[in-house]
């Protein structure tokens, strides 16, 4: 019996597909290359941009004829789409041969809902719930080379106006340090990794809802303790909440990658104010300065949104002297995509895509420019 896994997405749900993987291999399953010869494929999906689901509904579409030459295939839909209750009734709608639809806290369901299926010959839509437990001991089946991928903290309150994410990953919640530290020993007793990679939608502000766990740095200190030949890198960090004592954090720990993903998300104090972002452009240019005096040849890489409601080309100004300013490693520029239930979904003054799309070309010469600049140095 073979599986095939198609993610969409950031580094949380290509870690999630581990933990799918992991559970289909434990149930027998074994990985196959092709879609079509797999006898489960699952869809784990990412909600973040229109484009993202609309690749997603494609690809699950073009499955039709597949499902048609073989009706025993299981088609699984998991993810950031599935979690909105819209969507989920969308997808077991309009695709007739999807069997089960799962929210993002059900994974530990995934097992017992295959065999359900399989048995009882009913499409299954498992109930959505926006409270969650931390399921430790799932499975995992990693596929990351030498690079493990493990999980300090799940959900968001930020509530960035922007943003789905809270919607469909819940609160805030941290993993148990020790949880967290067996996890990595484990990895590094194996051998088989060079780096790893804390994940949380906001890793600095782990364990700010269970104070019992310490703080990121304490937590990051205590991981690099631990012995053996290993690197450490995490994401994704909030402006908002990188405090001194992570700088320091990183500065003193030689198994720590020097580098920091740090999304400014804009320049402009009016669109970070409108966005909820909760810094100033001086906050933020202040936290760059002391990352690069206290840690010499720091990379720093950011994401941008570009063409958020009422952004004028003062505002992408704004945005472009920052980047000359911080002279990212790397930058990761979106249009902005108007999400359903989002606060800046109702907002006046939506910018107009050709001006999102020159804008967002406008950004990557910019980083074009600067590594240029960098080389010849
Ligand atoms: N439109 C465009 N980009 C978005 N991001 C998050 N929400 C949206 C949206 N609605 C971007 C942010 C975030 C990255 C993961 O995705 O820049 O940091
Ligand atoms: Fe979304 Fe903001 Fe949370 Fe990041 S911090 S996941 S952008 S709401």
């Amino acid at each position: 019996m073979l599986y095939n896994i198609v993610t969409y997405g950031c580094q949380m749900n290509v870690h999630e597909s581990e933990k799918i993987a992991g559970i289909l291999e434990k149930m027998g399953y074994t990985a196959s290359e092709k879609r079509e010869d797999a006898d489960i494929i699952v869809f784990n999906t990412c909600a973040i941009r229109e484009g993202a689901e609309d690749r997603a509904f494609g690809n699950i579409g073009a499955l039709k004829q597949t499902k048609r030459e073989n009706k025993n295939k299981l088609i699984v839909v998991c993810g950031c789409m599935t979690q909105q209750k819209k969507v989920a009734d969308y997808i077991y709608k309009t695709f007739p041969f999807v069997d089960i639809i799962i929210g993002t806290h059900d994974l530990e369901k995934l097992e017992g809902l295959i065999k359900k299926r399989l048995e009882e010959k009913k499409r299954i839509v498992s109930e959505l719930k926006d409270n969650y437990d931390i399921i430790e001991n799932l499975p995992i089946h990693r596929t990351s080379g030498d690079n493990a991928w493990v999980n300090i903290m799940y959900g968001c309150n930020n509530f960035c106006t922007y943003c789905i994410v809270p919607y469909v990953r819940g609160r805030e919640q941290s993993r148990k340090k020790q949880d967290i530290l067996n996890e990595i020993k484990n990895i590094v007793q194996s051998g088989k990794y060079k780096t790893i990679t804390l994940l949380g939608q906001n890793v600095n502000s782990y364990g700010s809802e269970d104070k019992t766990q310490g703080t990121f740095s304490e937590l990051l200190n205590d991981i690099c303790k631990i012995d053996g030949d290993f690197k450490l890198t995490f994401m994704t960090s909030h402006p908002k909440d990188l405090t001194d004592d992570v700088i320091e954090a990183i500065k003193n720990n030689d198994k720590i990658i020097k580098e920091i993903h740090l999304p400014v998300q804009s320049g402009s104090n009016r669109i970070l104010k409108l966005m909820n972002r909760k810094y100033t452009r001086e906050h933020y240019l202040d936290i760059v300065r002391k990352l690069k005096e206290n840690i010499p040849n720091i990379r720093i890489t950011t994401d941008i949104i570009v063409g958020f409601p009422t952004e004028n080309e003062d505002d992408f100004k704004d945005t472009c002297n920052l980047v000359k300013e911080v002279k990212y490693d790397g930058i990761f520029a979106f249009m902005y995509s108007k999400r359903s239930g989002t606060v800046a979904e109702k907002m006046e003054g939506q910018v107009d895509d050709k001006i999102k799309n020159e804008r967002v070309n406008y950004l990557l010469n910019l980083e074009k420019e600067i590594k240029a600049q960098k080389e010849t140095k």
